[in-house]
């Protein structure tokens, strides 16, 4: 574990993070597919807008509020904690930890089919908003099953995730060998050894595995066999038509996960659905395809006041918040960024995630002449000014950026 206070952004909460996760835990959540474009443009694009100054506007200390609603309850901060796979190969009971720190800052966890802890599991070790991540199975017994396990479990809302009917190239994965193989390569047994502290803590309960896949042994034992024939599940063929299927069996709140078209946004309101997360799985799907800030407005602008928007990707500062938030999104979704939070310190860092991205909104808000979110999302895109220079200085930000390794190979990480 690392000493998360020291962290002063979510950069330092991932250079923590890289030193305590074995490597192919940690390319694999670092990465994206393919050339890594749109992963990267996630993060750029948010530099083509600024946030616009205004001054002597009469801020009173303390009345700042970053509290907003989404999906029918209120919430702290306009946050949510995105699905992510595996986060429990990050730091030992992940999810629970992760979890928990939500609870605390007042916002909702969306866990992941593919977590190491079960839904069950994660249902009772608190009592923050708790939303199931589903995909569609071609077992349809199966995504069925796991609806009547959410509904015992007192979980309201699921988020179907549509943008992943096939696997796209991560040649970081393929470099380590990851997710095709169903057992651990010697690379990998090596990169774990070289890792006592979270060996301890990970192995300390017994081998990990897909904690949502424990009811069904068909699937596999360990966690290398149940995400590969978990993933060779998901249905390639779904389509719209599916969407009245789902509905007819689920009486909550129904998010759909990965739209980046206003089109594919339109027909999601048609059917009903509660909301939509405009995502590109964080750069980890198609590629190149459009950043997410990018698109926002184009969806906002087609189907905004008739159903909730939410969005992700590249979410790394207080001010990406602001702007999505100010081109028409409800709440953002955290995603490797709280991740690295886990990883560099278990529920503490995922804590300090989220304590730093807030703690960059306060001020921010305030200087933009605001004192609540709800006065942010009324001004809207006029909150922000877009910056003539974008796309001119080639600046990519601050956050991740990476640049081609020595031997002018993949792209890696600058640690
Ligand atoms: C390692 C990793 C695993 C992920 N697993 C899932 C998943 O199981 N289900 C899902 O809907 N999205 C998954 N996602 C996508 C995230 O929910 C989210 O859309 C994305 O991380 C947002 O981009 P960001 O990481 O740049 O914030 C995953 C992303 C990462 C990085």
């Amino acid at each position: 574990m690392s000493n998360v206070s020291r962290a002063w952004n979510i950069d330092d909460l991932r250079r923590m993070a890289s030193r305590n996760v074995p490597k192919h835990f940690f390319d694999y959540l670092y990465g994206g597919a393919n050339s890594e474009t749109t992963m990267q443009s996630n993060r750029a694009d948010f530099a083509r807008w600024d946030l616009k100054q205004k001054v002597l506007v009469g801020i009173q200390d303390n009345t700042t509020d970053l509290g907003t609603g989404y999906l029918g309850e209120q919430h702290k901060l306009p946050m949510l904690l995105a699905p992510i796979g595996f986060a429990g190969m990050h730091h030992h009971h992940g999810e629970i930890a992760a979890g928990r720190a939500a609870e605390k800052a007042g916002i909702a966890q969306v866990l992941s089919t593919f977590s190491i802890a079960s839904l069950e599991e994660v249902a009772q070790s608190h009592r923050g908003s708790l939303y199931f991540q589903l995909y569609m199975f071609r077992k349809r017994e199966l995504t069925e099953h796991m609806l009547e396990r959410c509904r015992r479990a007192k979980i309201g809302t699921i988020f179907l995730t549509v943008d992943t009917p096939f696997a796209p190239v991560r040649e970081r994965d393929e470099r380590n060998g990851f997710r095709a193989r169903t057992s651990v390569s010697p690379g990998m047994l090596v990169s774990m050894l070289r890792h006592p502290l979270w060996c301890l803590g990970t192995l300390a309960n017994g081998m990990p595995n897909v904690g949502n896949c424990r009811p069904y042994p068909e699937l596999g034992k360990s966690l290398m066999e149940q995400a590969v024939n978990l993933g060779r599940m998901i249905d390639a063929s779904l389509s719209w038509n599916d969407i009245g299927w789902l509905r007819d069996r689920w009486e909550g709140k129904i998010v759909i996960k990965g739209i980046l078209d206003a089109d594919d946004a339109r027909r999601a309101v048609d059917q009903g659905i509660d909301g939509i997360v405009v995502s590109n799985h964080g750069g980890r799907q198609l590629d190149p395809a459009p950043s997410t800030i990018d698109i926002l407005p184009e969806i906002v602008q087609a189907v905004g006041g008739r159903t909730e928007i939410l969005m992700d990707g590249g979410i790394r500062r207080g001010a990406d918040v602001l702007k999505a938030l100010a081109l028409g999104a409800t709440a953002v979704l955290i995603g490797r960024a709280y991740i690295y939070g886990l990883g560099a310190g278990g529920e503490k860092g995922v804590a300090r995630c989220l304590e730093l991205l807030a703690g960059e909104m306060r001020p921010a808000l305030n200087m933009m002449g605001f004192h609540t979110i709800a006065e942010l999302k009324a001004a809207g895109a006029d909150a922000l000014r877009q910056n003539p220079w974008f796309g001119r200085s080639g600046e990519a930000g601050d956050q991740e950026t990476v640049r081609p390794n020595r031997r002018g190979g993949p792209l890696t990480a600058v640690n």
